[in-house]
């Protein structure tokens, strides 16, 4: 396992270097890496302090690369070829790497009226979406069980379009998968431009496990303006080692090491940490939400489910948020927890800042955003002597 591991940091590290212009720190040796805490979004790996907004473009490199290793499966490069075509209302999209080929054709729901010059603003609803859809935003619909996941049990490893491309031994879960398909629909979009979309406009939302999606896809997408999981709980917003924290205390929460044998989620990889200790793990899901920033991230919880561990979501999420605290722009991530309801139906209590949201970053419109409210009795601030021993900088 571990020359296989340590041949991928090489080459990423490489990789990297390309990127950031041989800037950025390697990765050491975190074999016997231990951490009960979020590890600190601005400390690289190699103990080094982030402290402008270039360390942070490799720290999130470095995160990246960390997931991907440990957790998430490998994202491909841009494959060889995307072809795209619009007909009626369906976006057929036809990828092309290595030799193989896969087809695959999200619709796209059109408000009424003309559209505006730049397109309509979108959101790509990750299996659909849960959320009221908002008047004005088109909703491109994206099929993500046929990507990867398809039968939602462990029988589903390596099956889907995905890993027709990449083969079923690709070391991506089905997160990664997804994230790639939501790549390859802005590849698409950007290429057609009669299907009239503004890809400056595009967001991407789900509820529950198409929530962990969403926000899989908000991290390891740039192009996509804002960010929407809806009661994503364990393996989305929530934070391993906090989940893990909850149910110790009695309270029945999904941690990882039953959400890695319930589903093909995340990658073959992670299950060395899932049945040993996630405090060996080198990042946590605050980081995930973190790859975000600057970008707009609203964060939807629902407090009825023990499961979904919401107060594991605002601890992580409120750590989260100091990337944009650093960067000045919390005004661009929101997190919103209401009282117990059905699971994905949205409560209207959440629809003004829901609202806000999509008319700040989608409409360009004004709108409130800044916002943390929870109706749990949740308190979190950074630092934490036991969850977040760090202290937050202003990048300079
Ligand atoms: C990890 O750290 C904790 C807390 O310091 C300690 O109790 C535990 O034994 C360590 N685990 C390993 C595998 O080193
Ligand atoms: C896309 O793939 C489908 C299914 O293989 C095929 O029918 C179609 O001709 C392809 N379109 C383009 C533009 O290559
Ligand atoms: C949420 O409401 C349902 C139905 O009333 C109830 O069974 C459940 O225990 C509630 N959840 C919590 C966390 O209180
Ligand atoms: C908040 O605390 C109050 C008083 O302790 C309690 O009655 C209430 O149920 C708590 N609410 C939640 C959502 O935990």
């Amino acid at each position: 396992m571990y020359p296989r591991i340590f041949s991928f940091i090489t080459t990423t590290c490489l990789l990297l270097a390309l990127v950031h212009a041989q800037a950025c720190p390697a990765i050491p040796d975190l074999t016997s890496y231990n951490n009960t805490a979020l590890p600190d979004p601005f400390t690289f790996a190699n103990g080094n302090k982030v402290v402008t907004l270039e360390d942070w473009a490799c720290r999130r490199a470095e995160i990246s690369t960390l997931m991907q290793m440990d957790e998430l499966g490998v994202l491909p490069d841009d494959p060889d070829l995307t072809v795209a075509s619009f007909t009626g209302n369906t976006l057929t999209i036809n990828v092309t790497d290595g030799g193989k080929s896969i087809s695959f054709a999200p619709t796209i729901t059109f408000p009424s009226g003309r559209a505006p010059a730049a397109g309509w603003p979108a959101i790509i609803g990750m299996g659909g979406i849960s959320i009221p859809r908002p008047s004005s935003v088109a909703i491109i619909n994206f099929n993500n069980e046929q990507m990867a996941n398809q039968d939602s049990n462990p029988a589903s490893r390596g099956v889907g379009l995905f890993f027709n491309l990449y083969g079923s031994d690709a070391s991506a879960g089905a997160m990664i998968a997804w994230a790639w398909a939501v790549r390859r629909i802005m590849d698409a979009l950007e290429m057609t431009p009669s299907a009239k979309i503004n890809t400056a406009r595009v967001g991407v939302s789900g509820c529950s496990r198409n929530g962990k999606g969403a926000l899989v896809a908000g991290a390891f997408e740039p192009r996509l303006a804002l960010t929407i999981p809806q009661e994503s709980g364990s393996g989305g917003t929530d934070s391993w080692r906090i989940s893990d924290f909850i149910l110790a205390s009695g309270i029945l929460t999904q941690t990882a090491s039953e959400l890695h044998t319930e589903n093909v989620w995340m990658s073959p990889n992670f299950d060395a940490f899932a049945t040993t200790s996630v405090n060996r793990l080198p990042f946590d899901h605050h980081l995930l939400g973190a790859m975000v920033a600057p970008r707009a991230l609203f964060v939807i919880d629902n407090l009825g489910y023990d499961w979904l561990g919401p107060f594991s979501s605002f601890g992580a999420m409120v750590a989260a948020r100091t990337l944009w605290t650093a960067m000045g722009a919390s005004d661009s991530m929101g997190i919103s927890q209401a009282a117990n309801h059905t699971h994905c139906v949205f409560p209207s209590t959440q629809q003004p800042l829901l609202t806000a949201f999509i008319n700040k970053f989608l409409l360009d419109q004004e709108g409130d955003t800044g916002v943390v409210e929870t109706a749990g009795n949740y308190t979190f601030e950074v630092p934490d002597a036991q969850w977040a021993p760090w202290s937050v900088p202003s990048f300079v």
